[in-house]
């Protein structure tokens, strides 16, 4: 009995670690096939794109403050030069992407 409880719990350990394996990878693939261009791989907007329009970093106390509610809503509407991408990702493809955000803040 004992033996079975340890076994399930390594199943549900693992599963849980692939699923948000799976959903960083999901959004750091969305990440870096459509924002990284103006943002730049690790957020900071230090690319030749990013300079030019001044977008702030990801990694700044203003963008670090906002909720991820406010982060999906300038990623659905657009900001600025920026595009919404309503309509071109898909609402799990928004969230997984602020949730790789979130990996660059730390
Ligand atoms: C054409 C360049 C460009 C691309 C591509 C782009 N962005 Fe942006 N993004 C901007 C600009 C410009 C702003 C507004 C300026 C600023 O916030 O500093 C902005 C703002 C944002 C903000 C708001 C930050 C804040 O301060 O509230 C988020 C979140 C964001 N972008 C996420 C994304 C995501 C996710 C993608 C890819 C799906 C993406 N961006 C693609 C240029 C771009």
């Amino acid at each position: 009995m004992k033996i079975q409880i340890g076994i399930a719990l390594v199943a549900i350990t693992t599963a849980t670690a692939v699923s948000i394996a799976l959903a960083q990878g999901a959004g750091a693939d969305t990440y870096k096939a459509n924002c990284a261009s103006c943002h730049a791989a690790d957020g900071t907007a230090n690319s030749p794109a990013g300079k030019m329009m001044k977008i702030t970093s990801f990694k700044s106390p203003d963008v670090i403050k906002k909720s991820n509610a406010e982060l999906t809503t300038s990623i659905v509407n657009g900001k600025g030069v920026m595009k919404g991408y309503t309509g071109k990702l898909t609402d799990a493809q928004i969230k997984d992407v602020v949730t790789y955000i979130r990996t660059l803040q730390k």
